[in-house]
């Protein structure tokens, strides 16, 4: 599964990332991949690649980076910045774009794939 976040510096897609993992039971460190451009975990066999294209000049270093082979069916890839791989990344299931409001922040969810649709329908419920 692929995740698109986007939002500002300091949107709170790290955070949201955290979230997620915590939310899987992950209780190690969860720093952001902004110099390592990716930080991989694995849950339970699962193997979570959180990535942060913030420093790419240029779409190509995604591909020069040699990242594709990591968005997989197996895997689940949660992408910070995905603007930066402008056109080159897989589409995703889930887009979700992050607004600050005062202290809080507004997430605005939309769903690029079938599967990621009927994410969204679960979480309608
Ligand atoms: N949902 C939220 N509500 C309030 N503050 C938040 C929220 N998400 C993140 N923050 C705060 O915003 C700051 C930046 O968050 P971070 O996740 O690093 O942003 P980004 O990865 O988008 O640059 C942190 O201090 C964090 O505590
Ligand atoms: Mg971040």
């Amino acid at each position: 599964m692929t995740l698109w976040l986007s939002g500002q510096l300091g949107a709170g897609k790290t955070t949201l990332t955290r979230g997620v993992l915590r939310g899987m039971g992950y209780t190690g460190k969860v720093k952001s991949p902004t110099y390592t451009l990716v930080e991989p975990y694995v849950i339970s066999g699962l193997n979570l690649y959180h990535f942060d294209l913030y420093r790419f000049n240029d779409p190509e270093e995604w591909l020069a980076a040699g990242f594709r082979d990591y968005f997989n069916p197996e895997t689940v890839c949660l992408v910070e910045w995905p603007e930066k791989a402008a056109g080159l990344l897989p589409v995703p299931d889930l887009h979700i774009r992050l607004i600050v409001e005062g202290e809080g922040r507004v997430a605005v969810l939309s769903a690029g794939t079938e599967q990621g649709k009927r994410c969204l329908e679960l979480l309608r419920h």
